[in-house]
Parts: structure tokens; C-alpha cells; sequence
């Protein structure tokens, strides 16, 4: 079934049949934690892979919450095509007519509203009695309906709002229009018992509840967001909320990734139902954002983590060749990672580094392909051995944000016993100025990063630093992460090379170019909220 007919299939639970639908929200809820914000190029980027990933409902952002948020919204409903765009509001007029306007050019859309339910919340937070609850979400969701015919209503903190008045809710938003109604676990906070439950209390007792189809919204702050969706899924949910790796709010949302495979690798379990995602590109999807967001993946993380296949001990590699299923229940090659660790050198072609960059999920046009094949003979040339890592690096280096106006033309940096570290760099504008600069510092690193932001001119502070290697061997490429603080904004730079005091002068020349493109006169007027 392709995505186009799925989505428009499924207005009710009927039509939705043996689906469940996965909404991600990557880029609103995921987005919103700390360490995690993206620029609108990055987001964009990450879109176009949930859509290749085969997502129902793509949840681009929050429209109102800021101009670029407004924007970064406008540019996905503008581009992105395949899952059904959704922008999130609360219950405003405001919020609402911001995520109407930036989502008018999405061939499929919705709009998200919500509105929190529970007594902390209403007495707290809204100040608000049960039936000023029930009028403004009702008046929410007729406003969004006169924008979007598509229209998701989300009881805030569900599962700690009395189940009775959580029904009437839901029952009063469905007769105004809503479509889908969530319940979050906003906090965090329930079981899977508890969550199927409620699911079944609110299939039995919210009225038009055959007309709609029921979310689940799980956070994972005790460690149970994935159960819980399954929970909500075995007791009638048919889409479900979740988020690539997890990210999101505190301890993030429920991991896409593990309830798809859940959900196949245990279909017997939930009666056969299955979702619309393509289980090959996980793998490269996860990568994708780690890239953008500079957070790594644990390794032992359940289906894009790097030992989520590695079968290390005697005893298991003995069973395993024996027999594959003795320890193993999914074949990693259903989540996009591939089995053979072969290894590319200078010798190698064109026509292997394509094969090699489509199993490992990532099918490049021409053009990216050549610009792709450059790199990785250069790199081949600096390092014996090229790994699936290596070339996975090369391929998700296409960030159109990671490009000038400074280049580094030259870098020179040294270490002595005792003494500080020196290091100088040359840098060139792309309107002509080349500008040297050293610095002395706290090793060799500290050293460069603070001849690069002395050269550029723009004062910016690092606030976190990392490096890892990203293959095996002395001569493995190293990833350099750098997250700056400039003028109260967190910046982030990334760079990958066999020499991780080049990488850590490319990841900061990358925070430079960010900060020079904020400052110099922009021609594209961004979409205001207002
Ligand atoms: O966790 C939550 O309650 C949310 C809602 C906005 C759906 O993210
Ligand atoms: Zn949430």
C-alpha cells in the first residue's frame, strides 16, 4: 500500500483496518529537548527521510512558539511529500491560525491541538473548571477545522485526568470534528496495564469513539514508553506517537524504531497489525539525525545501536553459526544494517561505492553520487581501509548548511611537554579576505578552536566538545562535535577527518559560518507568526 492511499484511508478505525498508524514527532516533540534543536536546513533534511522512512504523520513543529519554528514548518508543508504534515498548537486562536497558515500549501494536513485535562493542570496550570476545559477544546477544534479538515485533538497529562472526564472530553471534541484523540502520558508516569485500561474504558464509554481513530502519547521517564504503546496498541490505539531513538522531552518519547520491530517481530501478539514503515532505512534514518543533532547513538541501544547485532561471545557466535535464530530474532539487514563488513580502498569504483551506499541505505541522484565519489577517493587515499562508517560519514556530509563563506586553507598545531599547546590557522572568505591567526591553549584542540574563532572575529564559547572514532584502526576517521554558545544561542558544528585536530578546526570553521550567515544581510524574508 503506498503511503498516498494509506493515509487517506484510514479517517476512521474501520478503514484503518490491520494499520497502525506512526505518527513521528522527531521534529516537534524530539526537537524540543535540550541538545537536540535543528536549524530549518537540517529539519528539512530529517523530513525528507521520515517521508523516505514511511511515516503516516509527520509532526514538523510548533508554528507559533517562533518565527522559525513558523518557518521550518512552512518550508516541510512546501516540500516534503508522501506522509500527511502536522504542526502543533494549543488551544489558541493564535497558535491555531499560525499552524493553519504554515501548513496551507500541504497537499494532507492536520493540525494538532491541545489542551491539558487533568485537575493539576486545570487548577495550576489553566485555572480553569471541567466544563471551561470542555468549551475551549471544543472551540479549539472547530477553529482548526475551518483551516484543516484533518484535526487531532491531545488531552494534556491524559493519564492522570479522571477517566470519566477524559471521556466527555473526548466525546464532546469528536462531536465538534476531531478526527484522531491522543491520550499522553505527558509525564511519564503510567503502566501497561494501566494504559490498555484506559484505552479500553475510553473505546467502550467516549461517544462517536467508532468514528475516530485512538493515539497514545507515551514519555519515557520511568523507562516504559514503548511498553505502554504496545499496551494502548493491544487495547484498540491505532496510531501511536513516537520519535526516531527516542528523543524528546526529559527522558523522550516512545522509540520508533523499537515499536515498529516490536510490532513486526511480535506480530502474532497484536493480531497481525502492521505499520507502513520501509523497516530497511531505520538504520539510516537514526544515523541521519545523530549527524545533525551531534548526539551519538548507544551502542547498546535496541535496533540502530552498533552492538544491537554484534554478536561478540564465543558461546553466541558457536549457537549463531550453528543456527541464526538461537540468538538472534530479527535479521539485520531488516533495519538497514548490513551483514558483510566489506571494506573499500583507493582501488575500489564508482560502481562498488554506489552498491555499498545503497545497502547501507542511502541511494544517491548523479550529482551527490560524483560529489560523493570525490570525497571518499580522497579519503582513500589518506587511509588504507574505508568502513561502512567511513562511507557513511561521506554520505551524510551533504549538509547545504555546512558550506562556507570561511574555508580552512591552512592549519598548524603542536603539543609540548609542560607548555602549553600551540596552534595557527588560515582561513579564506568567499569574498576574497584571507585572514591567519594562532593561539596558544589547553592542548592542541583548545589551542585551534581558539585561533579559528579569533581569525572569524566572532566570539563564541565552547560549551561542549567531543570526538569519537567512527571505524576501527589507528588510521579510523574521528568525529569532532562541537556545541558553541554565541550571543545566548547554542550553535552546534560537526566534522569528520583521519586527523581530529583538522576535524575539531572544521566542526568550529562550521559554528563560524553559522554565526557569519545569522549576521550578514539575508534576502529571504522569513514567514512571521504575526
Ligand atoms: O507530552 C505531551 O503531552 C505532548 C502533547 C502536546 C501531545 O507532547
Ligand atoms: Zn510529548
Amino acid at each position: 500500500m503506498s503511503s498516498e492511499t494509506a493515509i487517506d484511508d484510514v479517517a476512521t478505525p474501520a478503514a484503518a483496518g490491520g494499520r497502525v498508524l506512526i505518527f513521528d514527532t522527531t521534529l516537534r516533540d524530539g526537537e524540543q529537548a535540550p541538545g537536540f534543536s535543528m536549524s530549518r536546513a537540517q529539519k528539512l533534511r530529517m523530513a525528507c527521510a521520515l517521508a523516505d522512512l514511511g511515516v503516516d504523520i509527520l509532526e514538523a513543529g510548533f508554528p507559533h512558539a517562533s518565527p522559525d519554528d513558523f518557518a521550518s514548518v512552512k518550508a516541510i508543508a512546501e516540500t516534503v511529500r508522501g506522509p500527511r504534515i502536522c504542526a502543533l498548537a494549543r488551544c489558541q486562536p493564535g497558535d491555531i491560525d499560525s499552524a493553519g497558515r504554515a501548513l496551507a500549501n500541504a497537499p494532507r494536513a492536520r493540525i494538532h491541538t491541545f489542551l491539558a485535562t487533568s485537575p493539576l493542570h486545570r487548577q495550576y496550570k489553566l485555572q480553569m473548571s471541567k466544563q471551561q476545559v470542555v468549551d475551549t477544546a471544543v472551540a479549539g477544534v472547530r477553529r482548526a477545522l475551518t483551516l484543516c479538515e484533518d484535526v487531532e485533538f491531545s488531552a494534556e497529562d491524559a493519564i492522570r485526568t479522571e477517566p470519566e472526564f477524559l471521556s466527555e472530553v473526548f466525546s464532546a471534541v469528536i462531536d465538534a470534528g476531531a478526527r484522531t484523540v491522543n491520550v499522553p502520558d505527558t509525564v511519564g508516569y503510567t503502566t501497561p496495564a494501566e494504559i490498555a485500561e484506559l484505552f479500553a474504558y475510553l473505546r467502550a464509554d467516549v461517544k462517536g469513539a467508532e468514528r475516530v481513530v485512538f493515539s497514545s502519547h507515551c514519555h519515557d521517564d520511568l523507562g516504559m514508553a514503548v511498553a505502554n504503546s504496545l499496551a494502548a496498541v493491544a487495547a484498540g490505539a491505532r496510531q501511536v506517537e513516537c520519535t526516531i531513538a527516542g528523543i524528546g522531552e526529559r527522558a523522550g518519547n516512545a522509540a520508533l524504531e523499537e515499536l515498529v520491530m516490536a510490532l513486526r517481530v511480535r506480530a502474532e501478539r497484536f493480531g497481525g497489525l502492521e505499520t507502513g514503515i520501509r523497516t530497511q532505512r531505520l538504520h539510516a534514518t537514526a544515523r541521519l539525525l545523530a549527524q545533525i543533532t551531534g548526539q551519538p547513538i548507544a551502542r547498546n541501544k535496541a535496533i540502530i545501536g552498533e552492538n544491537a547485532f554484534a554478536h561478540e561471545s564465543g558461546i553466541h557466535q558457536h549457537g549463531m553459526l550453528k543456527h541464526r535464530g538461537t540468538y538472534e530474532i530479527m535479521r539485520a539487514e531488516d533495519v538497514g544494517v548490513a551483514r558483510t563488513q566489506l571494506v573499500l580502498g583507493k582501488h575500489s569504483g564508482r560502481h562498488a561505492l554506489r552498491e555499498r551506499l545503497e545497502s547501507l541505505g542511502h541511494a544517491l541522484d548523479d550529482a551527490a553520487l560524483d560529489a560523493a565519489f570525490v570525497r571518499f577517493k580522497q579519503l582513500a587515499d589518506r587511509k588504507r581501509e574505508v568502513f561502512d562508517a567511513d562511507i557513511e560519514a561521506i554520505a551524510l556530509g551533504r549538509d547545504p548548511e555546512a558550506t562556507g563563506p570561511w574555508r580552512l586553507t591552512h592549519l598548524h598545531a603542536t603539543s609540548h611537554v609542560g607548555a602549553q599547546a600551540s596552534a595557527s590557522v588560515k582561513l579564506a572568505h568567499e569574498d576574497g579576505r584571507e585572514i591567519g591567526e594562532a593561539a596558544l591553549g589547553d592542548g592542541p584542540v583548545d589551542a585551534v578552536l581558539r585561533a579559528v574563532s579569533r581569525a572569524v572575529g566572532h566570539d563564541f564559547s565552547v560549551h561542549e566538545f567531543s570526538i569519537r572514532a567512527l571505524s576501527e584502526g589507528g588510521d579510523a576517521q574521528g568525529q569532532a562535535a562541537i556545541i558553541a554558545l554565541h550571543e545566548g544561542r547554542e550553535l552546534r558544528g560537526q566534522a569528520v577527518s583521519t586527523d581530529i585536530v583538522e576535524a575539531a578546526a572544521l566542526a568550529a570553521l562550521e559554528v563560524a559560518n553559522r554565526i557569519e550567515r545569522v549576521h550578514r544581510p539575508t534576502v529571504t524574508a522569513v514567514a512571521a507568526t504575526a
